[in-house]
């Protein structure tokens, strides 16, 4: 059963507002500004959402915002532990942060997020690297308000990753990113424990959300402009099992379909093996739910899935993909695989890129193999070399890129509506948008265009993109 922080802690994270506002006032006297804080997301949406919620609470607490850790007073890095490379590139930009410190010793370091919640990184930090002021967990993140006072009057870093499967927080401040979208996450943790996977050590069990508590958040959204949403959980297709409410992923989407002002929605992730005919029937009939299904499968090799512990075979996969197929017109796919699984063999990865071919993906995201510290697979040796996984990945790529240029191709000459991002970062002329299907769609327009649903023909297709005009 998920436990709620209840109202009084709330009140009480809330009471160090109050000294942080009087430090940062001090701190505007004597420097003839306010401070500037920088949030740096690493990893997956849900750390996306974490950091606007960070952002929210370091507003609230008086703070401006930079982009450049040069610029910063504080800086809070939001760190993902899914691969190496991940926390490689975080150890990269702790270092950096040590040679600006030198020159800046008022500057306040945070770290939080997944990788931290680490025993052994926790432990690395805090004896390798004690610029860092502040180190917390995935779990701690309601409290950052009380941790970021307690850290300034700290003379050592100080820690607070306790394991534990964390209580659910409502009602965090927020500084969203966006002004039409927004992510909303349904629950938190994960129970599946695929072995080669982090993320249940760090995040802890399932926890959903009250279905009220979404809606109203949805509802408020919706009321300030908000028309997408992505509902956010490492599965979704568990929502619900550990509330008192007889209520499943189906049926909440089924309720988000209803609220006013909401024109669409996606969701991620769903496990193959709970994903099933109920939520395929709430997508096929529910019109704001967005003909775009993620659903990863890792391998296409039976014996690999086993012993990735994902409890679905090759042949359960495609029969759900396939059925979703035909039940949603238009529908577009993408997945996860992960390439160089220790036990996995050349013959192995041929079953992943049959798969591949067979299902026709529009998109996937692909990973080499990384150890994860205290995961089962970190203890299995690896069959295929270093070489041999880095030749097939690039196999596997373009064989990918083949398939997603195809289906791209598909839609010229398709009116489609398109939600309106912005303008471009690669050129100031276009504006960029996104299809119901999650397409990017580059086209020329003024960029009052921005937050607006509109119809735009597809004139030409890329790999990753499609371009197109107004009509
Ligand atoms: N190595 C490589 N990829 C991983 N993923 C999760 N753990 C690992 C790991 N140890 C991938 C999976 C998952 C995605 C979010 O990250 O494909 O679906
Ligand atoms: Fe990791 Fe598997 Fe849980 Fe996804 S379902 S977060 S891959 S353990």
């Amino acid at each position: 059963m998920a436990q709620y922080i209840n109202n009084d802690e709330m009140m009480r994270v809330a009471s160090f507002y109050e000294p942080l506002r009087q430090r940062n006032l001090l701190f505007e006297q004597e420097f003839g500004r306010k401070p500037r804080a920088v949030v740096e997301t690493h990893g997956c949406q849900q750390n996306e959402n974490d950091s606007e919620r960070l952002r929210g609470m370091l507003a609230e607490a008086g703070y401006d915002f930079s982009d450049d850790i040069n610029d910063a007073d504080v800086v809070v890095f939001n760190t993902c532990a899914v691969r190496e490379n991940a926390e490689d590139k975080i150890f990269g930009r702790i270092g950096i942060l040590k040679h600006i410190k030198e020159h800046k010793p008022h500057m306040l370091i945070a770290l939080c997020g997944c990788m931290v919640q680490q025993q052994h990184i926790a432990e690395k930090i805090r004896t390798v690297h004690p610029q860092v002021d502040l180190v917390f967990g995935p779990h701690a993140l309601y409290r950052f308000p009380e941790l970021l006072e307690k850290a300034y009057k700290s003379r050592k870093t100080l820690l607070s990753v306790d394991d534990s499967d964390g209580a659910i927080a409502e009602d965090m401040p927020v500084m969203r990113e966006d002004a039409h979208k927004a992510w909303v996450s349904v629950m938190y943790g994960c129970n599946n424990f695929c072995t080669y996977c982090v993320v249940p050590y760090v995040r802890g069990r399932e926890r959903s959300r009250k279905p009220e508590c979404i809606i109203s958040e949805i509802e408020e959204l919706a009321r300030d402009g908000v028309g997408e949403i992505t509902l956010l959980g490492q599965n979704v297709n568990s929502y619900g099992k550990d509330l008192e409410e007889d209520i499943d992923f189906a049926d909440l989407i089924r309720r988000v379909n209803d609220i006013e002002g909401i024109e669409r929605i996606r969701f991620m992730t769903s496990h193959p093996k709970d994903f099933g005919d109920r939520l395929i029937d709430a997508m096929a009939e529910c019109d704001k739910v967005c003909p775009q299904l993620h659903l990863p499968f890792q391998s296409g090799s039976d014996k690999v899935l086993a012993d990735m512990n994902r409890r679905y075979t090759r042949a359960e996969y495609l029969e759900k993909l396939n059925k979703a197929k035909a039940r949603i017109p238009n529908l577009a796919l993408t997945t996860d695989i992960i390439v160089g699984f220790p036990t996995e063999t050349q013959a192995d990865f041929e079953d992943t890129v049959s798969l591949l071919e067979e299902a026709e993906f529009d998109m996937i995201f692909s990973f080499i193999y990384s150890r994860r510290v205290g995961t089962p697979a970190a203890k299995m040796e690896s069959v295929l070399s270093d070489e041999q996984i880095h030749k097939n990945f690039e196999r596997m790529l373009s064989v990918q890129n083949e398939i997603s240029r195809r289906k791209n191709e598909a839609y010229v000459g398709r009116v489609c509506r398109v939600l309106v991002d912005g303008e471009s970062k690669t050129d100031s002329k276009m504006l960029t948008s996104r299809t119901d299907t999650g397409k990017i769609v580059n086209f020329a327009g003024d960029k009052s265009l921005a937050g607006k649903y509109i119809d735009v023909k597809i004139t030409k297709a890329q790999t990753w993109s499609l371009y197109g005009e107004l009509v």
